[in-house]
């Protein structure tokens, strides 16, 4: 049996089939739809590394099945540019040093963009840092990071 999948991802609507119900959204978009922005870290939610915004919200790729993707609405880091420009958040990424090796930074973003969207972020970096303890950066790079989600949301 096969499973139908018709979602938008990156404001484009996209039909899926697929044939064993248990692929998750990340290796639905990583394989199915050749989105390899959204990383494979740790695959059990752990890592943040596959962060995307389903209706808006953040959430670790790798926990959600792709079969309740349907008529969703997904965003992932390579639907945040646009017309020829970074986002705002990519570019204040840039600007702190809100990144080393990169492997997290595709998931820091998004759930960056989504802690903004939320409204949730405030000034506080203390608050900034608890509100993106789901994305975990092996090289370090929190000052960079948490500076970033300040000068960007403002
Ligand atoms: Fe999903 Fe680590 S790969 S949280």
């Amino acid at each position: 049996m096969a499973y139908s999948i018709n979602f938008t991802v990156n404001g484009e609507r996209r039909l899926v089939e697929i044939e064993d119900p248990r692929v998750t959204l990340l290796d639905l978009l990583r394989n199915h739809l050749h989105l390899t922005g959204a990383k494979k870290g740790c695959d059990r939610g752990q890592c943040g590394a596959c962060t995307v915004l389903v209706n808006g919200r953040r959430i670790n790729s790798c926990l959600a099945l792709g079969v309740a993707m349907d008529n969703t609405e997904v965003l992932t880091i390579e639907g945040v540019a646009g017309d020829g420009r970074l986002h705002p958040v990519q570019e204040a990424f840039i600007a702190n040093d809100g990144l080393q090796c990169g492997f997290c930074t595709p998931g820091q973003i998004m759930s960056a963009i989504g802690l903004i969207n939320e409204g949730q972020a405030g000034d506080d970096p203390e608050r900034i840092r608890e509100c993106m303890s789901g994305n975990l950066c092996r090289c370090g790079a929190y000052l960079g990071i948490t500076q970033a989600i300040q000068e960007a949301q403002n």
